[in-house]
């Protein structure tokens, strides 16, 4: 047992039901012969009370910055940097965002912006708050700025559901404290970032590979034909899938949406380059296209920036750009189990769409309206209709992050089917 007697913990307990497994990891830090302190955030205080911790650290526990009697014993200045290590555990996604942001509106919060000390986050929170796109540029950011991650781990949550976003087990965020107050910066990679602690769950095991984004198509060095398209969409798609276990190769056109962790993600810019890329990428259980390749290309794309001159505007010759979807599903060889498109329509919606995934030979077609009114393009939300030569379902209109998990369960349970 490592004696941890000369070391003093700041420890930060967030609002999460986890907070009853910080109980545990106080005894075992005390075991040691650490001295620590507890700060409790507002929402904490619902879940662990001040007395239970007062009794296991033995010392005064701090809630409030406001206190007078709290600053006369000990300012929170002080506080913050009378510590070896700043522990949070559990950091819920609000304590996260705080942070990565410099907020300081409570004790908790002010002590993390005011300390010197190194910290060490033990996140816990529901799986898609986990892999929602601003907590992960929240952990991204909080990682470039040196902070420490153990976990989270996957697993059964409070909630129902299974994914990543468990706190550590208090034996494991005891071993990542030892090794930081050893100086070991190893653990400073967050485990979202590492796959193999995401590969479980029904597609554990699956190749999956999707397009997404809009492609770029050039007319000369600095102009190019583009879309409307955010990725937003496919990315989610990307996250969903490997949250449920799958290998994920997601090919993207030129975004602004971040990378999703745990994923294969490569980058193109034209809708040739992004067929080479799918096909280099198989064999795969699952293709999805959600990508809005442009249709067409210029024949020949200018060398030099076309300047503009007395013959007036200068005439496009537009050629067709190849069908990544209808390629990959008419492979003989190596066809993906499951092949999926999207049709996106400003008119005839079902039509169109019951035309495609015969025309595409795929085996799901995601119909989806994206005239101007819907705000698909580049939105937040998606309302689609999924069809299969065995029929159509509309659901409603959802955040395009729940299309992608009922997406990629409903294809999940199709994989499955396929396979028995
Ligand atoms: N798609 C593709 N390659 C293309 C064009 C489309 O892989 N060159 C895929 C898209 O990713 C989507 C599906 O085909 O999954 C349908 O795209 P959509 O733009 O709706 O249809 P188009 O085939 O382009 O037909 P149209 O524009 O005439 O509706």
């Amino acid at each position: 047992m490592t004696d941890l007697s000369a070391k003093r913990i700041l420890l930060v307990i967030g609002g999460g039901v986890a907070a009853y497994k910080t109980l545990e990891l106080i005894r075992r830090l005390r075991e040691r012969g650490a001295t620590v302190r507890a700060v409790l955030t507002r929402a904490a205080s619902h879940f662990v009370t001040p007395l239970s911790l007062a009794t296991l650290t033995a010392e005064k526990v701090y809630e409030d910055l406001f206190a007078l009697t709290d600053e006369a014993t000990i300012g929170h200045i002080e506080l913050s940097r009378d510590a070896d290590l700043v522990v949070i555990a559990p950091a819920t996604a609000d304590l996260l965002a705080k942070m990565a942001n410099g907020l300081a509106d409570d004790l908790a919060s002010t002590l993390l912006l005011a300390t010197d000390k190194k910290i060490l986050v033990a996140p816990a929170m529901n799986l898609r708050m986990w892999l929602r796109p601003a907590t992960l540029r929240n952990v991204q950011t909080l990682h470039a700025d040196g902070v420490l991650f153990v976990g989270p781990d996957v697993g059964d949550m409070a909630c129902g559901e299974f994914g990543p976003g468990r706190m550590s087990e208090p034996p494991a965020i005891l071993a990542a404290i030892e090794s930081a107050l050893a100086g070991d910066t190893k653990l400073a990679l967050p485990m979202v970032f590492a796959s193999p602690s995401l590969g479980r769950g029904p597609l554990e095991g699956g190749h999956v590979v999707i397009t997404s984004g809009p492609t770029h198509e050039p007319i000369d060095p600095v102009r190019y034909i583009a879309n409307r398209s955010s990725g937003k969409q496919g990315h989610a798609i990307a996250r969903a899938a490997r949250a449920l276990g799958a290998d994920v190769t997601l090919v993207a056109g030129p975004v602004a949406v971040p990378d999703p962790p745990g994923v294969t993600t490569i980058h193109v810019e034209t809708a040739r380059e992004m067929l080479n890329a799918v096909e280099a990428a198989l064999p795969a259980d699952i293709f999805v296209a959600a990508a809005a390749v442009a249709d067409w290309r210029t024949a020949e794309p200018v060398n030099n920036k076309i300047k503009k001159g007395a013959k007036g505007a200068p005439t496009l010759t537009l050629v067709e750009n190849p069908d990544i979807l209808a390629t990959i599903a008419r492979r003989t060889t190596t066809r993906p189990t499951i092949v999926v498109g999207f049709a996106a329509e400003t008119e005839k919606l079902l039509a169109n769409a019951a035309q495609k995934l015969a025309r595409k030979s795929c085996d799901m077609i995601i119909a989806n309206d994206v005239s101007g009114a819907t705000g698909v393009m580049g939105g937040d939300r998606n309302q689609v209709t999924i069809m299969t030569r065995e029929g159509a379902e509309s659901w409603p209109d959802l955040d395009k992050d729940e299309v992608a998990n009922r997406l990629m369960t409903k294809l999940a349970e199709m994989l499955k089917g396929s396979r028995s």
